[in-house]
């Protein structure tokens, strides 16, 4: 393995010349002495940790591990604080903030004297986000998952991140739970630090860091109230040192056949339809070809072995899918379609890191014979509607809508659709396709999670669950449902969703992987000259730059100016 012949922070530190003078003077203001940086490498935590980000609440003390770890393999660690994005308390969607957040983390990697870093993330966005400037700036990195938190509970009943607070939230629309009941279930969903316990976007996209192998085998799944989890940041402290000293970078871990790794996996764990947006971000930062087209067909290959909800029939959570072996008791039962030979942040290949795992149930993580599901979690469709794409999640929702016509009733915005959701009288039932629109990438802005569109009330009280519904935003990876989701183009861009009209048929053949607006392209084209545009959401500020620049969801909703080479004039300059 490469060894590192000089480390960068001595080009600040470690210098006979007035620019070090500076630079070591302020580290000593810190009580530090030269001999606790000369010959080490400098470690960066960059801790995700705010009062507003209940996920990652135990990261304020948690870092002291990573710390222990660091000082225990030879380095010199040093935490720096990122803005830190609580997903159920940012408005209007924390992927507005994603990039910011990516941009952060590069950037201070790249303006400090550090060697290599430890990424402390876990809920929704930031794993994706920190793993997008790590891939960039590319140094040495390990990422740190938060852990999910402890199972839900509420009057003897467990409980699921998201997917509980919809089904609890539909029934008490429904009118058949109680206000006392209701208090409960408030108080129990969320019991505990770490972030949500159901195969959300955040189990998923810390999953898929470990698949691709920007973390240790296991550590995904550690509860992060559990010692375990202590241990494990300890040991991602003690790793990076080791992998500074190894010049282990991104580059190294992150090929097209680790990213289809993580693809893979995230399909047999029933991934969160937000993970293909992330997944191709990342890939593309790192240079990877990596498309939608990857996800249908690895989708149609590997099937769903994690039952864990929102999918399957079980009440299975993260902690479960803990105690039954976690990621590497997976990744072994899915050996045939894995590129074993993969290098990981371990400095071994994925082969040996998952070497000798073991499940220790067979109904949370399914042997290949006896999936949850036969085909993969998502599938993309195209068609009129969504010539760039759209996704959906078949392996959570009733099989009733796999094929189906319906009439449109269409929705420019989110409060003008809620008065459908709440009439009692409204005239719709579960044969219509809701749509919803303008809530994509620049509509949203930032994609928000509206596309579980709820069911309207006066169906809920029919007793029906589920009904077709379209749109550009995204949804919660612990939704189900029926949702046609990250519509590409966009409405607000004018794609053809634009251009659908209430009383139209849409049609929806996911085995075929259609979806079709019965209009002629010539009365879409007569539509098309009549659209207005609507007016830019944001006239300053970051979000004025983020619609001056986000790119659709097929293409991973990253800036278009955070391409994967920064051109010959990008250098540090030696001084
Ligand atoms: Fe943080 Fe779900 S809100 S992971
Ligand atoms: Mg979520």
């Amino acid at each position: 393995m490469a060894k590192l012949e000089k480390l960068r922070s001595q080009r600040w530190l470690d210098r006979d010349d007035f620019r070090s003078f500076n630079h070591r003077s302020r580290v000593m203001q810190m009580g530090y002495d030269p001999r606790d940086w000369e010959g080490k490498p400098v470690i960066a935590i960059l801790n995700n940790w705010s009062d507003y980000n209940p996920c990652h609440q135990h990261f304020k003390h948690r870092v002291e591990e990573v710390k222990r770890g660091v000082l225990q393999s030879g380095g010199f660690p040093l935490e720096l604080p990122t803005v830190s994005l609580g997903e159920n308390l940012i408005k209007p969607s924390a992927l507005l903030y994603r990039n910011m957040l990516a941009m952060e983390v590069e950037e201070m990697i790249r303006a400090y004297p550090v060697d290599g870093v430890v990424l402390m993330g876990g809920c929704d966005k930031t794993t994706p986000a920190m793993l997008l400037g790590a891939t960039s700036a590319d140094l040495p990195a390990i990422f740190l998952p938060a852990g999910p938190m402890l199972r839900g509970m509420s009057r003897g009943q467990t409980l699921g991140s998201g997917s509980d607070a919809f089904k609890y939230w539909d029934e008490r629309r429904a009118g058949t739970i109680t206000e006392p009941q209701w208090q409960s279930i408030i108080g129990g969903i969320a019991r505990s630090a770490g972030t949500c316990m159901t195969m959300g976007t955040a189990s998923t996209m810390t999953s898929i860091a470990e698949a691709i192998g920007m973390a240790l085998p296991g550590s995904a799944s550690i509860p992060a109230v559990d010692a375990g989890h202590q241990r494990m940041a300890a040991q991602c402290g003690r790793r990076i040192v080791e992998m500074v000293r190894e010049d282990l970078r991104p580059s190294a871990v992150q090929t097209r056949e680790a990213f289809l790794n993580g693809i893979t996996v995230a399909m047999a764990l029933g991934c969160s339809t937000n993970a293909i947006i992330h997944v191709i971000a990342q890939a593309r930062r790192a240079g990877q070809d990596i498309s939608l087209a990857d996800f249908d067909r690895i989708s149609r290959d590997v099937p769903v072995l994690a039952n864990i909800r929102p999918n399957g029939t079980s009440q299975y959570l993260m902690e479960d899918f803990h105690y039954a072996g976690g990621l590497p008791a997976l990744m072994q039962r899915l050996r045939p379609h894995l590129r074993l030979d993969q290098v990981t942040v371990t400095g071994r290949t994925v082969a040996e890191n998952i070497e000798g795992a073991e499940c220790f149930n067979d109904d949370v993580i399914r042997p290949l014979a006896n999936p949850v599901y036969r085909e993969g979690a998502l599938a993309v469709l195209r068609g009129n509607l969504a010539p760039d794409g759209c996704v959906i999640k078949p392996s959570a929702m009733s099989e009733k809508f796999l094929r189906h016509t319906g009439t449109a009733l269409v929705f420019d915005d989110y409060p003008s659709m809620k008065k459908l959701i709440d009439d009692e009288q409204a005239d719709v039932t579960d044969d219509h396709v809701i749509v919803l629109r303008n809530a994509g990438p620049k509509g949203g802005p930032g994609m928000p999670e509206w596309g579980m569109i709820p069911m309207p009330v006066k169906l809920l009280k029919e007793g029906k669950r589920d009904m077709l519904r379209i749109s550009d935003a995204r949804m919660s990876g612990t939704s189900y449902g029926a949702c046609v989701l990250h519509v590409a183009p966009e409405a607000f861009i004018g794609g053809n969703l634009a251009l659908v009209k209430t009383g139209d048929r849409i049609s929806v053949d996911i085995p075929a992987r259609r979806i079709h607006v019965e209009v002629s392209d010539e009365e879409l084209a007569r539509r098309r000259a009549a659209w207005v545009a609507p007016p830019p959401r944001f006239a300053r500020g970051y979000g004025w730059m983020f619609t001056q620049h986000i790119l659709q969801a097929d293409q991973g909703c990253d800036m278009d100016f955070l391409q994967a080479s920064f051109g010959e004039n990008a250098g540090e300059p030696d001084i």
